[in-house]
């Protein structure tokens, strides 16, 4: 087990769960993309979006099936093009706080503000945007804001996902470890925290190891 994984799952001892998933070989990977484009006339990044949204998140057509869903940090918006060429229809809010994808989301915002009301939506997912993520090259003091955000807007009975919850670069020097090890710190800190408080009630992390880059895993589960 690497550095990073230990010290983050000491956060688990008292409040979390830790599931494992099975490796995805990478020709299985190519070749569902490519299976994927054929049957949904999807293009190359439709395609491949939408399969690492599918496994990095690990969710299933059934779950997406009639749900409001919130995409936060959704870039391009491939994942929800691509949904409504599978399923027929999604109903699926695309946010993005960048001007780079404008014209590709539904709703402009920062998801430290989310402008939505309490209780919105059945599933919020965040897929290689907030708060991990975007907290490596900016602030790890939005991540508590973030992650109540995001509570807040999801209904109660509702699941959020995120991916990924751990950034553990192997190239990085020993400065930028030990700030990919603070970022989950801040994490868990914050989880443990509303746990108390009961502003939900499960959170799950899933040790995600088939992920793209190597350098992303983890996907944190939780329900309200
Ligand atoms: C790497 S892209 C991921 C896009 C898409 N989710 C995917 O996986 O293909 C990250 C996106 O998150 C958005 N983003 C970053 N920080 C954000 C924030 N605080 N609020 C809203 N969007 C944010 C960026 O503008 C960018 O479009």
């Amino acid at each position: 087990m690497e550095t990073s994984e230990r010290q983050f799952i000491k956060y688990g001892d008292d409040d979390f769960v830790y599931k494992e998933k099975p490796k995805l070989n990478p020709d299985v990977r190519v070749n569902m993309v490519s299976r994927l484009m054929k049957k949904y006339n999807l293009n190359t990044e439709e395609a491949t979006t939408f399969l690492e949204y599918i496994l990095d998140l690990d969710l299933s057509i059934e779950q997406l099936a009639g749900k409001r869903i919130l995409d936060v940090g959704s870039g391009p918006g491939e994942f929800k093009i691509a949904l409504e060429k599978i399923a027929g229809k999604s109903n699926v809010v695309n946010l993005d706080g960048g001007s780079v994808w404008r014209g590709t989301f539904d709703v402009q915002g920062m998801a430290d503000k989310l402008p939505f009301r309490n209780e919105s939506f059945d599933l919020v997912i965040a897929h290689c945007s907030v708060p991990i993520m975007t907290a490596t090259t900016g602030d790890p003091l939005e991540i508590p804001q973030i992650l109540s955000e995001i509570i807040r807007v999801v209904k109660r009975g509702g699941l959020i996902k995120i991916y990924p919850v751990i950034v553990h670069d192997r190239y990085a020097d020993s400065k930028m470890a030990e700030k990919h090890h603070n970022l989950a710190d801040e994490t868990m800190k914050k989880l443990s925290e509303m746990s108390k408080n009961n502003q939900f009630s499960e959170a799950v992390i899933n040790i995600v190891r088939d992920s793209n880059s190597g350098n992303f895993d983890g996907m944190l589960e939780i329900r309200k």
